[in-house]
């Protein structure tokens, strides 16, 4: 019987209109995955968290995408000769989606001792440049993508390192596996040693012919990708606004406040701005599609500047601990009613795990007042995130019409996990000790459009 935690109607979504399945896939035919299956019907933010969430026996997927959702006679009998995939108390939920990721720093994730601006001279310029290497590109993109897989997420946006090459890697990693990925050429014309920078002609250039190749490609989407406003001149920032303006189905990320340091650089390089954000927006950088990383220490103009356009701030919960940028108030910016996303920032954070980030997003909630529902952590790891990305009516919900992008979390994944989650009275309860202690072990199966993924890794 599928139990609503609450009453409202599951929401049929329109067919997804972001971008087809490929079909060079193996279709799935009819597959009935059973357990404890999590949906949501509404922001936890919107309406009391509890509320915003639905539990059924089985979700029914068929060619890639999810048919139904209910209880477990009643798909039975609607697809007799599904295959049957039982996954017991498990849950199964949408698969995470990090919003804001560097797979090139995946080999310099947990570097020590750094504030960011000397962090990023120090490991992460170094390793970036090593990307005009195909094949070095391509090796760090099958590991980034193995890692983040193995730990339950199954989509990406990621900035990649001025290279095409990176773009590249990325995106035909992702194509092979048949995962949805936004990503984009990092552009910097300054402000960054000599083999890591452009210019505002090749920024331009090189992100254009990257937009004509895998745009729309199957899964794949483009992000027009300002690194941040210290390491481009006015020049960059205008060119890559009129490419946005192009391209107004891009996605656009970028960085927006997440050290003091960084702050002042960006008021002596751009004195005439009226603060970080107007920058971007003088140059034509400021729009619905807009991601902007960290986004902590706003000014009231900036605030209410972001939730007018309804551009997305992105959480970066263990990178702005990590590298020590600041506290983001979520609960206050939730009042504002900003658009969220949340994300890792690897390897500036310090973990691939969408687990571990949402539990840094409780741990800085609680230091910022705001207790949040682990209700509201999951939506903001699937659904919320899917909102950012402007990927809700494909991804981020187990709902009919979506990808099968599913993820099954074992909730006794560990000793210390088991003996908190066997005396819980509800869902939540027995949840939680998995957001705030779980890993990849956490993680009993991952599947993409229905198909279940093994990574190299696990
Ligand atoms: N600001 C500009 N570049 C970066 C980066 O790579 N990581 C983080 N955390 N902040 C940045
Ligand atoms: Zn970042």
């Amino acid at each position: 019987m599928t139990t609503p935690i609450y009453p409202a109607r599951l929401t049929a979504y329109r067919h997804c209109a972001h971008s087809r399945l490929s079909t060079s896939l193996p279709m799935t035919d009819e597959i009935l995955l059973t357990g404890r299956v999590l949906s949501f019907d509404a922001s936890p933010f919107d309406v009391p968290a509890q509320s915003a969430a639905r539990l059924h026996e089985a979700v029914l997927i068929r060619n890639g995408r999810i048919a139904a959702v209910g209880d477990l006679a009643g798909l039975a009998d609607r697809a007799p000769r599904a295959q049957r995939v039982d996954h017991g108390k498990a849950v199964i939920c949408a698969g995470f989606i990090d919003a804001h990721a560097h797979y090139p720093q995946t080999g310099i994730i947990a570097s020590w001792g750094k504030r960011l601006i000397d962090w990023l001279e120090t490991y992460t310029f170094p390793e970036e440049g090593r990307f005009g290497d195909p094949a070095y590109a391509a090796g760090v993109a099958e590991r980034y993508l193995d890692l983040t897989l193995s730990h339950g997420t199954t989509t990406i946006a990621s900035f990649c390192t001025v290279h095409s090459a990176s773009v590249e890697a990325l995106f035909a990693a992702a194509q092979r596996r048949g995962q949805r990925v936004a990503a984009g050429k990092t552009c910097m014309d300054r402000n960054a040693p000599p083999g890591l920078r452009d210019t505002a002609q090749s920024a331009y250039d090189e992100s254009r012919a990257l937009i004509a190749r895998w745009h729309g490609a199957g899964r794949l989407s483009y992000a027009i990708t300002p690194r941040f406003a210290p390491t481009s001149t006015p020049e960059q920032l205008e060119a890559l606004g009129a490419l946005w303006q192009e391209h107004p189905d891009c996605l656009m990320q970028t960085h927006l406040s997440e050290q003091g340091e960084e702050i002042a650089w960006v008021k002596s390089l751009y004195p005439a701005a009226r603060d970080y954000l107007d920058v971007y927006e003088a140059h034509g950088l400021l729009g619905r599609r807009g991601l902007f990383g960290h986004a902590i220490h706003l000014e009231p103009r900036e605030r209410a500047r972001l939730a007018e356009v309804g551009a997305a701030l992105i959480h970066c919960p263990t990178s702005n601990t990590f590298i020590g940028s600041g506290l983001f108030e979520i609960g206050r910016r939730v009042a504002e009613g900003q658009r969220l996303g949340l994300a890792t920032d690897t390897g500036g954070g310090s973990s691939f795990s969408m687990l571990r980030t949402m539990a840094a997003t409780y741990e800085i909630g609680q230091l910022t007042g705001t207790a949040l529902h682990p209700a509201q952590l999951m939506w903001l790891a699937t659904a919320g995130s899917a909102s950012a990305l402007h990927m809700g009516d494909c991804i981020g919900n187990v709902a009919p019409g979506l990808d099968a992008d599913l993820v099954v979390l074992d909730l006794a994944s560990t000793p210390a996990i088991a003996q908190r989650s066997a005396r819980a009275e509800t869902l939540w309860e027995a949840l939680f000790p998995t957001i705030m202690m779980g890993d990849d072990r956490a993680v009993r199966e991952v599947r993409i459009a229905g198909r279940p993924v093994r990574s190299a890794i696990s």
